[in-house]
């Protein structure tokens, strides 16, 4: 029997929080921008809005910004072998290079920032066209992960100075925001990056999850999500932990070459609609076994949607004290086994579908199994 033991940390009374808002921009590197920018506006339903390349002075590398709601992607590749986004892509495959924070006062934060021990791999520029001003820098987190920090206030112009627009509309799916964006460490490290985000962003544990909550009879992991005050922002930190099999988070691992970005949640209003609509368009999910909905009408009681409809599409579901949640994942979304999303619909519960740990990670052994990876 796996013993249930989620605990609330004691709010942290030891730094303010950075002035940061929300997510904003997410900056992927990928070996082919182009393609990429189409796979998420034919597969997840992205507008794509702006483009930066050779044709508007931009030399060396080519972004396209992709748009859905509240939610911003740039896709970026690289135009020569030795340009640090092609060495990215090298070392690590596509994945997920910079988390961008909308900030209230950029020089504030950075400034901050740095004082508390922060590595500082951009310092604060501003950027300026004619749809206004753009104030920037740039933060290292783990792996060659970064956190840039945008001050976009009156900015008027597409994304952001450097970037013209482009109009390439999708059949929008109905994904709306960033839910939360999880990253995995080294065995021994989370602790580390939970304090840098005590540290330096002032944030506090949100939930904790052990190896009591998160294993299977053959691979565990433990995880800490890490939020600001106002719960605009989570970030969920995992490692992996010994095992029968190598940890999920341990193939992520060797097949990033470092710790890095393991998913993006994006929350919707209607998820059967949304992963209706995914499934339609080619985006492959990971499967539970049907018999996860033998029993889930005692185990969740009460909710608004049809069963049937969420089996159908292989839609988990989680209930806590204080509501439900509605939740699926992507497959890897690129060759190696590593970046993939989350689909999430959240009724009142602030969760992270602990219910489901123990059916989805046995879903996750499988593929893994499949990929000789344990
Ligand atoms: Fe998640």
């Amino acid at each position: 029997m796996i013993q249930h033991l989620e605990r609330e940390a004691m709010p942290s009374s030891q730094q303010s929080e950075l002035p940061v808002l929300d997510f904003q921009t997410i900056e992927f590197y990928v070996g082919n921008a182009k393609q990429a920018a189409l796979y998420y506006n034919k597969l997840f339903g992205f507008d794509i809005v702006a483009y930066r390349g050779p044709e508007t002075g931009h030399r060396d590398s080519c972004s396209y910004v992709l748009r859905q709601n509240n939610i911003q992607f740039v896709m970026t590749g690289a135009l020569q072998p030795d340009h640090p986004v092609a060495q990215h892509v090298h070392q690590h495959g596509d994945g997920v290079k910079d988390i961008g924070f909308a900030v209230s006062d950029l020089n504030q934060t950075i400034e901050l920032a740095s004082r508390r021990g922060a590595v500082v791999t951009h310092s604060a520029a501003s950027l300026a066209d004619e749809g206004g001003v753009v104030h920037k820098a740039t933060i290292a987190t783990y792996g060659d992960t970064t956190h840039t920090f945008f001050e976009c206030e009156g900015y008027h112009g597409v994304c952001e100075p450097g970037f013209e627009p482009r109009h390439l509309p999708a059949n929008p799916v109905g994904l709306q925001r960033v839910d939360h964006i999880v990253g995995n460490v080294e065995k021994g490290r989370m602790e580390h990056w939970v304090r840098f985000y005590e540290n330096v962003f002032g944030f506090r544990v949100f939930r904790s999850f052990d190896q009591s909550d998160i294993s299977t009879q053959y691979s565990s992991l433990v995880s800490k999500v890490m939020s600001n005050a106002s719960g605009t922002i989570k970030l969920p930190i995992n490692e992996p932990a010994e095992g029968v099999w190598k940890s999920q988070i341990q193939e992520y691992l060797d097949f990033y070459g470092s710790p890095g970005v393991q998913h993006i949640a994006i929350s919707t209003h209607n998820i059967i609609e949304t992963v209706d609509a995914l499934r339609a368009n080619g985006v492959d999910f990971m499967t539970v076994p049907q018999t996860y909905y033998d029993s889930i009408a005692e185990r969740v009681g009460e909710i608004r949607e049809p069963l049937q409809a969420l089996a159908d599409l292989g839609i988990l579901i989680d209930r806590d004290e204080e509501g439900y949640l509605l939740q699926i994942f992507t497959q890897p979304v690129q060759d190696r086994p590593t970046f993939f999303f989350e689909i999430i619909q959240r009724a009142g519960s602030e969760g992270f579908g602990k219910g489901n740990f123990k059916a989805l990670f046995e879903a996750i052994e499988r593929d893994q199994a499949r990929r000789g990876n344990v």
